[in-house]
């Protein structure tokens, strides 16, 4: 189930979390983290709850700074923008969170066509509506278009979250936990989807996941966050291949060897 190779630039950086701390008061939860998301690359993070995934995408957003250090996103250093840079930064970064929040009121049309209303004015009818439907087709749900998020089943909604992400073709896609609490066919679904993704707009990921199937079907890399530092960083084998006990259930747990 592991994914094939792609076309990765590693002379370009799109991400540069260089030297990255980040506490709460006593809680030190990024010691000097040092990571990179190379063009085109899908890059996995690993790691128990609470150790600072998500901290690190709300870095990677400009939702926190970092006590030290600096997060570079796409040349810019991100704790240095001001808000109108920031809200262009981020008009270039798809996010999916977990539950993807769907407009309840609004029908799957509605939904997609309200991130472009707002940040691209200047479409025409015709324009929308083409932009609509080549991103619904792109996640495989054309025949959804006129139903409500209620009619949908997670997986889903899921989808049609990240069309929603898509639909601004962001150069970026920051996924976390993209497969949680869906079933194996849904998970295997969305993975695919992420995969697709990465080789349609050649975007740029990161995906932060405590299901290893997924780890494994999408990562081109992987790293995973130790008591604040990424200790471990490579394939799915080289991240694996250890007697450490923090990093061991992970894979036990998954696979029930
Ligand atoms: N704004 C904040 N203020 C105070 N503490 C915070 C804040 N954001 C995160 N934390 C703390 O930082 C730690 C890391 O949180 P984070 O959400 O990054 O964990 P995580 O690795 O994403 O976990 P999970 O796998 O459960 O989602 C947690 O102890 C959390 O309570
Ligand atoms: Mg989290």
């Amino acid at each position: 189930m592991e994914k094939n190779k792609v076309n990765i630039d590693q002379n370009e950086t799109v991400i540069h979390v260089d030297d990255v701390s980040k506490s709460f008061g006593d809680l030190h939860v990024l010691r000097n983290v040092d990571v990179r998301l190379y063009k085109g690359e899908n890059l996995v993070v690993l790691g128990r709850s609470g150790t600072g995934k998500s901290v690190l995408i709300k870095l990677i957003s400009g939702l926190l700074s970092p006590d030290t250090g600096n997060v570079r996103v796409l040349g810019e250093t991100v704790n240095e923008l001001d808000d109108r840079e920031l809200r262009a930064l981020r008009q270039r970064i798809g996010f999916s969170f977990q539950n993807s929040a769907l407009y309840d009121s609004m029908t799957v049309r509605e939904n997609l066509e309200f991130p472009l209303v707002r940040n691209k004015r200047n479409l025409t009818r015709a324009e929308i509506d083409k932009e609509v439907e080549e991103v619904l087709e792109g996640v495989g749900l054309s025949q959804a278009i006129n139903q409500m998020p209620s009619e949908l089943s997670g997986g889903q909604r899921k989808r049609i979250g990240i069309a929603r992400t898509l639909i601004l073709r962001p150069d970026i896609m920051l996924y976390d936990e993209p497969t949680a609490g869906l079933d194996p066919i849904t998970c295997l679904d969305i993975n695919s989807l992420i995969n697709e993704v990465q080789e349609r707009y050649n975007t740029s990921s990161i995906i932060i996941t405590h299901d290893l199937a997924c780890a494994k079907m999408v990562g081109d890399r992987m790293v995973m966050l130790l008591d604040g530092k990424f200790e471990r960083q490579g394939t799915f084998q080289e991240i694996f291949d250890t007697e450490d006990k923090r990093v061991k259930p992970f894979y036990d747990y998954n696979f029930i060897v």
